[in-house]
């Protein structure tokens, strides 16, 4: 039975039809890889699951329970949580302090500061930001403020993490690290997560499947090897021969 499912989820804003008719499945603890070229509405669909945006129809639901009508606070108590795209830290906080927020906001059982903090401790050191956690969020670089993302996103207890191109702008280096970091990760916790990611070579290397959209629609769905060979996704959204290059 798959945890997270949309169904026929469309999106307008104004005039722009950001989704059409979008389905999916995220099984558990399966790592479901979405692409599609700009203004695609990979973001448009990870904020309708987060409760961040409300699709125009259609519906999601967790565990056969409709949560396209609740509000963030809500889906993140149902062990949801997200990333931004631009990361959007307190910033006048130090790493540990916005992690301890997450935690403090999120569905676990730590209501008071010191233990959030003691646990925001321990998270910044499994994404390997230990030696950072008393760096203010707005001294942090761009890398350092995704994997912060992903941080407070691990911090909520979520089980289901939507993760909107936490590995963008990365060096070869930085992305084979990180990469591996996800592995681990997800090895150690047991998540599911749908990585939107424009880094093919990470999300072909995370995903077990893999979505493509292209202007609001689903035009194929398939294991990292089937996308790579479609056609319509190579001329659709690669533009090349080789779209793992
Ligand atoms: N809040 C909004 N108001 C109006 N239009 C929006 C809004 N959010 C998204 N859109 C439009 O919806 C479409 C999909 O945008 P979305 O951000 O979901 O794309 P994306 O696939 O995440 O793109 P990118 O790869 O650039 O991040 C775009 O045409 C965008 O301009
Ligand atoms: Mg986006």
């Amino acid at each position: 039975m798959p945890l997270l499912q949309a169904r026929n989820v469309s999106k307008n804003f104004g005039g722009v039809q950001a989704l059409k008719d979008v389905s999916l499945d995220l099984p558990e603890s399966a790592v479901l890889g979405l692409i599609g070229p700009n203004g695609s509405g990979k973001s448009t669909l990870l904020n309708i699951i987060a409760g961040v945006e409300k699709p125009t129809s259609g519906l999601v639901t967790l565990d056969s329970k409709r949560i396209d009508n609740l509000r963030t606070n809500r889906v993140v108590r149902y062990g949801l949580a997200k990333t931004h795209q631009i990361p959007k830290p307190f910033s006048n906080m130090t790493a540990r302090e916005n992690v301890a927020v997450a935690v403090l906001y999120g569905r676990r059982n730590i209501h008071s500061p010191t233990p959030a903090l003691e646990e925001a401790d321990r998270i910044l050191s499994m994404v390997r930001m230990g030696s950072r956690k008393d760096a203010p969020a707005d001294s942090l670089t761009v890398q350092e403020k995704k994997r912060l993302e992903l941080a407070r996103a691990i911090a909520t207890g979520a089980s289901i993490l939507l993760l909107d191109e936490v590995f963008a702008g990365l060096s070869p280096e930085e992305l084979k690290d990180s990469i591996q970091l996800f592995k681990k990760l997800h090895d150690e916790l047991r998540f599911s997560a749908l990585v939107v990611e424009h880094v093919m070579r990470a999300v072909l290397s995370l995903s077990q499947k893999v979505m493509v959209l292209e202007e609001g629609r689903v035009i194929a769905t398939g294991s990292p090897d089937e996308i790579v060979h479609d056609e319509k996704v190579i001329q659709a959204y690669l533009g090349s021969k080789n779209p793992a290059a």
